[in-house]
């Protein structure tokens, strides 16, 4: 504990980007010293029991100062939780809970509550959302967790899987942290793995496999850190749908590895208002995606919002590595800024990916000021598209795989098994906390 926190007290330095530190204020142990397990709340160890009205009882006993405990076993849940209010409490989830409910909203959701903390102590803890039941018949079902003005809290060694629709919102949180966890959804859009607005957030070691987001920033988000995250087939990472008074500034993301995935990383609005500011992206690895740096102002997928557009300014984009599908189809830079408000500060440095398919790559830029890559120097009201082809493979663009990548997605008609949370997400990087499970 004490070294915890220690190396809690030392992220602000190790990262500027986070603004103070993140994770529960009272250690698990603390929170252990009343205990509320569902078993003793009407809890009965069934795949198609209902542990809902168990965890809500547990949770009124427990949640000023306890711990609600699903032990090892499986649990059914039809009827869905919302854990709203308490104080320094955790959900210590050691068994797996099955959805059995077909209502919509969230299985389990937590919210206006702080110094909290969700986890399996045995890293073995689940949350099967059953998804492929809906989504063989075109449908969309419930999410899996969502936390909704929660500060001061964790959530991690758990595995979210086949929701559905979302994995994990976190809707105006603050003082984050989520690690060691493993997602894994469905292979079509609107399976969202990770999403995020608030403040002060460090998402790091997490395993994403879907066809939607990997982790993504959604506004208003400030002082967030984004590490060693592997989109194993995946939507990818992004930020966005950016509409109207947008508000994001100071994020980081490093350390990203996306394999199969619709991009490396995509910003993403069509009008709309507001910023997006200083914002680094570094450190990524990418191989067989189709979109690569994509930072797309006119997104066709997304309804016009109202306003001129939103201003991109003094964002980083360093030490990009890999191959793209094909990048002539598909050109590993794409920054369209809006026509009205052209990004300014942008710089793309260090950037080496190389396509799969043919010998050349295009880079695309409009209304984009910075330097490196197709953008123009200094600032100006704005130009239309410029492309530069670049014919021979950048040096060093050759970048590690991770072990077993996913080859193909999961299917939408069979129910996807719950996999062990793994401890590498990165390549070389050693993940910043062992397993609780060992
Ligand atoms: C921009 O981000 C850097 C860290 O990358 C931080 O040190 C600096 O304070 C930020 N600038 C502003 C204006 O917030
Ligand atoms: C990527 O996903 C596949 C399929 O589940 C899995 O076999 C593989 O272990 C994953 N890769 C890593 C490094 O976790």
């Amino acid at each position: 504990m004490k070294l915890l926190l220690t190396l809690l007290n030392l992220l602000p330095l190790i990262s500027a980007q986070l603004s103070g530190p993140v994770g529960p204020t009272t250690s698990r142990a603390s929170k252990r010293t009343k205990v509320c397990n569902v078993l003793d709340y009407g809890g009965v160890a069934s795949k198609t029991s209902d542990v809902g009205p168990p965890l809500t009882s547990a949770f009124a006993a427990c949640k000023n100062g306890g711990t609600v405990y699903v032990p090892p076993g499986d649990f059914g849940i039809s009827t869905f939780v919302s854990l709203t209010g308490g104080k320094s409490w955790a959900l210590q989830l050691d068994g797996v809970i099955y959805r059995v409910g077909t209502g919509g909203g969230n299985m389990i959701f937590v919210g206006s509550t702080s110094d909290f903390e969700m986890y399996s102590s045995t890293s073995k803890g689940a949350i099967q959302g059953y998804g492929y039941t809906f989504h063989a018949d075109g449908n969309y079902g419930s999410r899996i967790l969502r936390l909704g003005k929660v500060s001061d809290f964790s959530v991690h060694d758990i595995a979210l899987v086949d929701a559905g629709a979302f994995h994990l919102v976190m809707d105006t949180c603050t003082n984050g942290e989520i690690y060691n966890m493993i997602i894994r959804g469905g292979n079509e859009g609107g399976l969202d793995g990770i999403d995020i607005w608030g403040s002060n957030i460090h998402v790091h070691d997490v395993e994403v496999t879907n066809r939607d987001e990997c982790v993504t920033v959604k506004s208003p988000a400030s002082n967030m850190l984004i590490e060693n995250i592997y989109c194993n087939w995946s939507g990818g990472c992004a930020m966005g749908s950016l509409g109207s008074d947008t508000a994001i500034s100071n994020i980081h993301y490093r350390n990203i590895y996306s394999q199969n995935s619709n991009q490396m990383y995509m910003l993403k609005s069509r009008g709309g208002s507001g910023s997006v500011k200083n914002c680094t992206f570094e450190s990524f690895i990418g191989h067989t995606n189709a979109y690569t740096l994509d930072l797309n102002a006119d997104w066709s997928s997304q309804k016009e919002a109202t306003g001129d557009g939103v201003l991109y300014q003094d964002i980083t984009f360093r030490d990009w590595r890999g191959t793209c599908s094909n990048g002539v189809q598909r050109g590993p830079v794409n920054i369209v800024c809006p026509d009205k408000v052209p990004c300014t500060g942008l710089v793309v440095e260090d950037f080496a990916v190389w396509t799969e398919a043919g010998s050349s790559v295009v880079w695309k830029c409009a209304n984009a000021y910075g330097s490196g890559a197709c953008l123009k120097g200094g600032s100006g009201t704005g130009y239309a598209v410029v492309t530069s082809t670049i014919s021979a493979a950048p040096s060093g663009y050759a970048a590690q795989k991770m072990p077993d990548d996913l080859t193909a997605g999961f299917a939408l008609t069979a129910s996807i098994p719950i996999p062990a949370v793994p401890t590498t997400f990165f390549p070389g990087a050693t993940p910043a906390s062992t397993l609780l499970g060992g």
